[in-house]
C-alpha cells in the first residue's frame, strides 16, 4: 500500500493507494468514539459494490445508512444535497457521525458538499471508484454542486478525513470513463514537468504509479495553496473551457475528462495566440491525448457559444477573465490579459 499525506495542519489527512485495500477501511480510519456512517453513492456503483462495501465497513460503525442517488452529472444538484440532509436528520446523525462517499467525482463532490454543510460540517471519507475521482476529484477538499447557470457554482473547501483508493474498482469501469480519468493524469503531467510527462509519453509504467504521481503533484500544490488563491489555480488547466463545454451541452455530450482534453487544446491555442506557448507543445499533448482516445476538438457546437460561460467561471473577477495557459511542459501560469478579440479569434 502506498500513502500520500496532505499536510494542512489540523485538516491533514492520508490518501492510501493500493490493490484490494477496501477491506482495510476500518483499520485505516478507526475512531475511538462509536459512530454511524452514511454511504453516499449512486445506483450504478451501489449495484456492483454495495454489498462488498457494507461487508467491509459495517463492523466499524453502530449503524450504516445509505443515500443512493441517480447516476449522472445532472444529479450533482442542490436537490440531491437536500435528499442527503433528509436522510441525515431522519436518522439523527450528529457531528460525531460521518459520511462515506462511494463513487466517481459526482458523488465525491455532492457527498462532500453535504458533509461540509450538514450541521456546519461533519467528517467524511472518500472511496473514489473512477480513475478521474482517484487522481483528482476525491482529494484536495473542493466540494460543490452545479447550478443551472453553471458548473460547481455552489461549494466549499472542506477536506475529507481520509481517502482510500483501491484500483480494483477500476476493473468494472467502462473504457470511455477510464480514458476520461487519463485526461486529468495528462493534465497533471503537463503541470508536473518533463520527468512525469515523458513517462506518460513512453507509456511504460504501472497504472498505480501514474495514479500516485498525479496525486503527489496535487498534494504538493494543495499544501501550498489550499483555498485556490494562487498556484492551485493551475490545476484548472483546460477547465475554464471544459466547464463551458459541459454547461453548453447540458452535461450530456462529453464526459468531464473529455471536455478537459478539448479545453487543454484550447488553452494551448490561446497561449500560441498571445505568443507565450512553445510551438512544439501542441503536437506532443495532442498525440498523448489521442493515445488515450480523448477528443481534441469541439464537434457539433459553435465555439462562440462558450463565451457567456467564461463569465461565471470561478477564477473570473468583475473586471477580467482568467485563463490557465501552459507555456511548456512544467510551466503553467494564469493569464488575465486575454481580450475578447483574442478569445473570439481562437474560438472561430
Ligand atoms: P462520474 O462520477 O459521473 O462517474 C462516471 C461514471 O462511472 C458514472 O456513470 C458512475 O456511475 C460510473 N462508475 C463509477 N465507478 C464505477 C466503477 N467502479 N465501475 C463501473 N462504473 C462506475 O464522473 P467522474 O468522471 O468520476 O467525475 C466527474 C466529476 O468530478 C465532475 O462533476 C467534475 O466536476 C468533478 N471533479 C471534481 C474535482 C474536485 O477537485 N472536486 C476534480 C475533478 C473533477
Ligand atoms: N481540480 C482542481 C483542484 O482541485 O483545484
Amino acid at each position: 500500500m502506498r500513502t500520500v499525506k496532505i499536510k494542512l495542519g489540523e485538516n491533514s489527512y492520508s490518501i492510501y493507494i493500493g490493490k484490494g485495500i477496501l477491506e482495510e477501511f476500518n483499520s485505516l480510519f478507526s475512531s475511538k468514539e462509536a459512530r454511524k456512517a452514511l454511504i453516499v453513492t449512486n445506483n450504478t456503483v451501489w449495484n456492483i459494490y454495495g454489498k462488498r462495501v457494507i461487508d467491509s465497513i459495517k463492523d466499524g460503525f453502530t449503524k450504516v445508512e445509505t443515500l443512493i442517488l441517480p447516476d449522472g452529472e445532472r444529479y450533482k444538484t442542490l436537490r440531491s444535497v437536500e435528499k442527503g440532509y433528509k436522510v441525515l436528520v431522519e436518522n439523527k446523525f450528529t457531528r460525531s457521525d460521518c459520511i462515506i462517499n462511494l463513487g466517481g467525482g459526482v458523488i465525491c463532490d455532492t457527498g462532500g458538499f453535504i458533509s461540509a454543510t450538514y450541521m456546519r460540517g461533519i467528517d467524511f471519507y472518500q472511496i473514489p471508484t473512477t480513475l478521474l475521482a482517484q487522481v483528482d476529484a476525491s482529494i484536495g477538499g473542493k466540494v460543490a454542486v452545479n447550478l443551472p447557470q453553471g458548473k460547481n457554482l455552489v461549494g466549499a473547501f472542506y477536506q475529507p478525513k481520509g481517502v482510500l483508493i483501491d484500483v480494483n474498482f477500476l476493473e468494472t469501469l467502462p473504457k470511455r470513463e477510464l480514458s476520461s480519468g487519463w485526461s486529468e493524469i495528462i493534465k497533471a503531467g503537463i503541470i508536473g514537468g518533463e520527468d512525469f510527462f515523458s513517462i506518460l509519453e513512453r507509456g511504460k509504467y504501472p497504472l498505480i504509479t501514474a495514479i500516485e504521481k498525479a496525486i503527489k503533484l496535487k498534494a504538493k500544490i494543495v499544501k501550498m495553496d489550499e483555498k485556490d488563491k494562487a498556484i492551485r489555480k493551475i490545476l484548472n488547466l483546460g477547465h475554464t473551457f471544459a466547464h463551458a463545454i459541459e454547461s453548453a451541452t447540458n452535461y450530456r455530450r462529453y464526459l468531464h475528462g473529455e471536455a478537459v482534453a478539448i479545453g487543454i487544446m484550447y488553452a494551448i491555442k490561446l497561449g500560441e495566440a498571445i505568443g507565450v506557448t512553445d510551438p512544439s507543445l501542441k503536437d506532443r499533448v495532442k498525440a498523448l491525448l489521442e493515445r488515450f482516445n480523448l477528443p481534441t476538438e469541439l464537434k457539433k457546437l459553435n465555439p462562440q457559444d462558450l463565451i457567456p460561460y467564461f463569465y461565471v467561471d470561478k477564477k473570473a473577477t468583475t473586471s477580467s477573465l482568467s485563463f490557465i495557459i501552459p507555456l511548456k511542459i512544467g510551466d503553467v501560469r494564469e493569464f488575465r490579459n486575454i481580450t475578447p478579440e483574442i478569445l473570439g479569434g481562437i474560438l472561430k
